[in-house]
């Protein structure tokens, strides 16, 4: 099933440092991300989100366990195979953005398309079609300074997706948003996922998103202690 849409985690540890003074950011956490479904990962500050997220997205490897990304092993990867995984499998949205200042918000979408050889005029017109289809076809020559940040965040999902890629990986993709503009990303990013059948998840501390995904798992200290689908609002149980 090499094709298939999904992330694969098995049993990852991963430590930041050696000796002493290194911490385990990262226990045994084992997690399958499927096509379809929005999967939201939340837990306290520092239990290890980023830092699975990054194992997800092969931005970094774990020292113990497996990722798979679309059936391909991350463990063992070198550097320039690990980058060509991301560029064919992985968008990332950053909670700042991310976005270049100097460059157009077309000019920021293009970005990963330069990477992977599209001529200028084809990543063009790729970049202003994403645009126009998040809303921002008359925001595609201004520079992020001059959009708001539910726009500026618009443009970083539309980069995410420049290259087509099947996973989606948002760390806290709504935390420096309004209440509509976080709606709205969050409206996209369901969309991709249910109605594009893409690996959508979510990195979030933001309550105002429990309702909107399918999924729910928890990790505190480096572990996993919660997975479970999400339910339909009326069907909770209070406590
Ligand atoms: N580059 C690093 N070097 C050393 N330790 C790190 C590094 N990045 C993260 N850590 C540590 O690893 C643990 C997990 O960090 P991580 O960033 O994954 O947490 P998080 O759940 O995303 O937190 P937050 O909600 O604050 O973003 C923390 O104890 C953190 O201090
Ligand atoms: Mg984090």
């Amino acid at each position: 099933m090499s094709g298939a849409r999904s992330v694969v985690v098995e049993g990852a540890h991963l430590r930041y440092g050696k000796g002493e003074t290194g911490t385990y950011a990262l226990r045994g956490v084992s997690l399958c991300a499927q096509g379809g479904e929005v999967l939201m990962i939340r837990g306290p500050s520092g239990s290890g989100k980023t830092t699975l997220l990054q194992l997800m997205g092969a931005m970094k490897v774990p020292d113990q366990g497996s990722v798979r990304i679309c059936g391909d092993a991350t463990t063992g990867a070198k550097a320039p195979a690990l980058r060509r995984l991301r560029l064919a499998r992985i968008g990332f949205v950053f909670q700042f953005f991310n976005l270049f200042p100097t460059l157009s918000a077309w000019e920021n979408v293009a970005v990963p398309l330069d990477l992977i050889g599209y001529g200028r005029a084809k990543a063009e017109a790729r970049a202003r079609a994403l645009l126009g289809e998040l809303g921002l076809a008359d925001r595609a020559d201004h520079k992020p300074g001059q959009l708001s940040g539910g726009q500026r965040q618009r443009v970083a999902v539309a980069r995410a997706l420049a290259h087509d890629p099947a996973v989606i990986l948002a760390d806290e993709p709504t935390a420096a948003l309004d209440g509509q503009s976080g709606g709205a990303v969050v409206e996209l990013l369901r969309r991709l996922a249910h109605e594009e059948g893409r690996v959508v998840v979510i990195v979030s501390h933001d309550q105002r998103l429990m309702d909107k995904v399918d999924r729910h798992v928890t990790i505190e200290d480096g572990l996993v202690v919660g997975d479970d689908p999400a339910r339909p609002h009326s069907m909770r149980i209070a406590r």
